[in-house]
């Protein structure tokens, strides 16, 4: 695995200089886009990892897994009251589909949605932004796990497009919270800092039929499981989820921080990481070392 790994970084590096770090959220428009890193690690305990996978960047929209799995641990499946699970076809931060159908979004991992998560969490949780460092701490098994408060406040201070669904949301009746207050929750979980290594590891129990394999703990049970991968095999790449299962054929998740995260059920949690994004707002490279190792080690469920 680690040579293939490795042999994978190769072919792509070519690539690297193609596609746009996100600068819609200006903090993130100073990273470096030429770095690329990738890490597998096996519900048997091994761990592979090529390229900067050790470096920590902005894990943003994979935040919104474990958003979801707070409020599912908390709601179950009352949560589905408040938005869908369907695939929305639309970019992860458009406002035109919430308008046509009464602020109910169509899924936990585009914008709107991961707000109602967000403040569904707010009315559970006394200290949202601490539970959620915690849990990330937990699951990646590194405590040192924080927030770049940079990033966090460079997206309060460009919010108006998020503000904008939540306050929509709002006038439909279906946002509780002060939406300052879920805003400054949902960036700061956004703005958490993991590396390839830290995020693969983390989510290892959506490989593990939902027992997280380092500390044996139970994240969701197996049906849950299924549950959340559905969710990402058809939701986790926004208006790309479709290629992204034609190309990969993985449950995912991506963030414009660069990372994408996938999962082989049963047997694999994966990320790969490079800043610069495909349209969608993707990491287009990381797409390419996916494409490549799913299409070589035959892993697409599909
Ligand atoms: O709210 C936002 O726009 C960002 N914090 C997260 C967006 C994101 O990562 C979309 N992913 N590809």
């Amino acid at each position: 695995m680690q040579a293939l790994l490795e042999s994978i970084l190769d072919e792509v590096r070519p690539l690297l200089g193609q596609g746009k770090v996100a600068d819609y959220i200006p903090a993130l428009a100073t990273v470096d886009p030429h770095q690329l890193g990738v890490a597998v690690i096996g519900t048997d305990g091994s761990l592979s990892q090529a390229g900067d996978a050790d470096v920590p960047f902005s894990i943003q929209s994979i935040s919104k897994v474990f958003s979801l799995v707070q409020a599912i641990t908390h709601q179950g499946e009352a949560i589905w009251d408040r938005l869908g699970h369907e695939p929305s076809g639309q970019a992860f931060n458009s406002l035109v589909q919430l308008e046509f159908e009464q602020g109910r979004p169509r899924n936990p991992f585009i914008n709107a949605g991961a707000l109602v998560i967000a403040d569904i969490n707010e009315s559970r949780y006394a200290a949202p932004v601490l539970s959620m460092r915690d849990m990330v701490r937990k699951l990646t098994d590194n405590p040192h796990i924080i927030a770049d408060m940079v990033v966090a406040d460079s997206e309060y201070q460009h919010r108006s497009r998020n503000a904008a669904a939540a306050y929509l949301m709002q006038s439909f009746g279906n946002f509780h919270n002060d939406v300052d207050t879920v805003l400054k929750s949902y960036f700061h979980h956004c703005a958490l800092a993991a590396s390839c290594v830290d995020l693969a590891r983390a989510f290892s129990f959506l490989a593990n039929q939902g027992r997280c394999l380092h500390s044996g703990n139970v994240i969701l049970s197996p049906r849950q499981t299924q549950q959340v991968n559905a969710i990402m095999a058809t939701s986790g790449l926004y208006d790309e989820a479709g290629n992204f299962a034609y190309r990969v054929g993985l449950p995912g998740k991506s963030g414009v921080g660069g990372g994408i995260v996938a999962i082989v059920p049963g047997r694999y949690s994966l990320c790969v990481w490079s800043p610069a994004l495909n349209p969608s707002g993707n990491s287009l490279v990381g797409m390419q070392v996916l494409e490549k190792l799913t299409e070589r080690l035959g892993w697409s469920v599909f």
